[in-house]
């Protein structure tokens, strides 16, 4: 099955700031995709810019496909101006998801920032698992209470995230990671009958990396690069890992947590 296709927009909401939620029309059928997979998405206007942007799925209502996406420069600026009825053209479902399937274990889920756009995802799909569903704990950060995305989309799922903001606005003061250090030292966890899923700013995931390795927790992240193809042709996506130079795009975006070395 071609990965390419197009799709109309049903809808691009500003949900705050610079934040949107756009909803697309696949208009042909397409591969179902997994949390933790990404589309290359068409911002152009005419030639500009030429390259597609990655972005990852975050919710599938109906057959529609959902994103959720910060503006931060020209490409996700000219997203934010389609409109309904608007076509884009896209690739995917492409790279590699969080695994997920066979995991009897607890789960602990961390996003920060727009890393909630994948973790939604993962969240969603792991409250469909027939009974007995893993429990899920859910550690959001965000830099203010303004940027904590999807609290009652997770509510609606039976999730009561643990939040933290930079400025202290909404949960605890601080950043997640640190947030997520406390609750396994206060706690204790048996970390061996937990897995770990998370998404976020590079500083985040290699903080949390290290903290995974000391208390020997075990996880995926999902990693964000800059992207020219998508596809594995360029090497423009490449990160080190123990096991040598991986496309991020292709052996990507999601890794083991222990593999990357930063
Ligand atoms: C697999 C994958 C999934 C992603 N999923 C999402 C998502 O769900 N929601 C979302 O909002 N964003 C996501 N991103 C990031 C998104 O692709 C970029 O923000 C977007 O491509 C920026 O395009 P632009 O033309 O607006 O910005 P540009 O003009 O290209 O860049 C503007 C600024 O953003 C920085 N930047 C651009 N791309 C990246 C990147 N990939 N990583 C870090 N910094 C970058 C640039 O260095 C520059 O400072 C994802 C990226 C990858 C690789
Ligand atoms: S973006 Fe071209 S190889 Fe990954």
């Amino acid at each position: 099955m071609s990965r390419l296709f197009k799709a109309s927009v049903s809808e691009n909401k500003e949900l705050i700031k610079n934040h949107y939620l756009l909803t697309l029309n696949p208009l042909k059928k397409i591969k179902k995709p997994e949390p933790g997979q990404f589309f290359m998405l068409s911002v152009d206007k005419g030639l500009d810019p030429l390259l597609k942007r990655p972005l990852s799925i975050h919710r599938l209502t109906g057959g529609n496909l959902q994103f959720l996406y910060r503006v931060v420069g020209s490409g996700t600026n000219i997203l934010s101006e389609k409109k309904t009825g608007d076509i884009l053209e896209l690739i995917g479902p492409l790279g590699k998801g969080f695994p997920f399937k066979k995991t009897q274990k607890n789960i602990i889920l961390v996003a920060g920032g727009l890393g909630i756009a994948p973790i939604f995802a993962l969240a969603e799909t792991l409250a469909k698992i027939p009974p007995p569903a893993p429990p899920v704990l859910l550690f959001q950060g965000a830099r203010t209470e303004d940027e904590v995305l999807c609290i009652d989309k997770l509510k609606s799922i039976g999730i009561d995230p643990i939040i933290s903001t930079d400025n202290g606005t909404l949960g605890e003061k601080g950043n997640i990671v640190s947030v997520l250090k406390k609750y396994l030292t206060r706690h204790s966890l048996p970390v061996n009958r937990y897995i770990l899923y998370a998404c976020g700013p590079e500083p985040m995931l290699k903080s949390l990396s290290s903290l995974a390795i000391k208390h020997k927790l075990k996880g995926y992240i999902a990693l964000e690069q800059h992207m020219a193809c998508g596809l594995g042709t360029c090497l423009g996506c490449v990160v080190n890992t123990i096991d040598g130079y991986k496309r991020v795009c292709k052996e990507g975006p999601v890794f083991p947590i222990e593999k990357i070395v930063w």
